[in-house]
């Protein structure tokens, strides 16, 4: 893929910083690829993200205050405007040209704020993970969701191009014995991987027993796309076994199936936050399993999963029920 590693993160790429809802007129910081970010909104809406970090002596800047578009300093009061740039220092009328913030390019979609880590001249927008069900009639949505997990980003990423765990982790829920022995295909173009395979007449797994309203065996299928560095997008269903398994069925003759989206956020070096939502037909209520697993008191045992390790890229992670 395009990008450069800085560190042991890709800069030049799209990672969702905040919902939008989290993000109004107060500073906001988080931190993002081992960096402190604050955000906040302008007076017209427009979402602004700096280094939280003040170029004088390095307060963070999140401690400091609004002043209409002007973000203040909480230690001696210099003042930016929402480029970054340095346009009060007070008892000092010159102000050093070196007195400016350094800036992200954000851009908001699917309820979502992505900050684009590296150059802002290259922020490319088509770049983001196209989602085409969501917002589209006869899909609903549930989003907002927030899990942290202690363990490297790329377990995760890891996890969430691997359908075959399923079989095993979770046999509650998406998985049963039916997949065990199905092999998954990987595909790859430029910055994106696709694992899939289909299942075929097997007995429905338990969520899809619940919920899928079938009379006999069904045809499952599992695509785990992976948008590197961090953007996941898992699209699994079923369908009346017999038929043929092609693209249309999945989209029309489906069994209401949720498409899980997980965005994920590395934090630091050892630690990763997920932004998840799910997309469903609407007719699947929205306290199926699947989506409790995005919960906070859900999210917790999740994490505790990851078992604590000299070597964080060892701990298992798992993003599922
Ligand atoms: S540290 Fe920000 S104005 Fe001094
Ligand atoms: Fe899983």
């Amino acid at each position: 893929m395009s990008g450069q590693l800085n560190g042991r993160f890709v800069r030049n790429a799209w990672y969702v910083a905040a919902w939008s809802s989290e993000l109004g007129r107060s500073l906001f910081s988080r931190r993002i690829l081992g960096e402190p970010v604050v955000m906040f909104r302008t007076t017209d809406g427009t979402p602004v993200a700096f280094v939280d970090r003040c170029p004088h002596k390095l307060a963070p800047l999140s401690r400091g205050e609004l002043v209409g578009d002007l973000l203040q300093c909480g230690y001696h009061g210099m003042q930016y405007d929402s480029s970054g740039k340095c346009v009060r220092v007070p008892g000092q009328p010159p102000i050093p040209p070196a007195a400016r913030l350094r800036k992200f390019a954000l851009f908001e979609k699917y309820n979502a704020v992505w900050l684009w880590a590296g150059d802002p001249a290259a922020a490319d927008t088509s770049r983001i993970i196209d989602i085409p069900q969501h917002g589209k009639p006869g899909w609903g949505l549930v989003d907002g969701q927030y899990l942290h997990f202690p363990t490297s980003y790329l377990n995760l990423t890891d996890n969430l191009v691997d359908p075959a765990h399923t079989s095993y982790v979770h046999k509650r829920t998406i998985g049963n014995s039916g997949g065990e022995d199905v092999p998954v295909k990987v595909e790859h173009d430029e910055g994106h991987i696709v694992a899939s395979r289909w299942v075929t007449n097997a007995e429905p797994v338990p969520i899809m027993k619940t919920y899928g309203g079938f009379k006999g065996n069904i045809d499952r299928w599992q695509y785990y796309h992976l948008h590197l560095p961090s953007t996941s997008y898992v699209d699994f269903g079923a369908v009346d076994t017999g038929g043929e398994l092609t693209e249309r069925r999945r989209r029309e003759d489906s069994a209401p199936s949720p498409t899980i989206f997980s965005l994920r956020k590395p934090q630091a070096r050892r630690t990763i936050s997920g932004f998840t939502c799910a997309i469903m037909r609407s007719a699947l209520p929205r306290s199926m399993p699947i989506l409790r697993a995005s919960t906070g008191r859900r999210s917790r045992r999740i994490a505790s999963f990851s078992r604590p390790s000299r070597s964080s890229r060892k701990r298992p992670a798992c993003a599922n029920t």
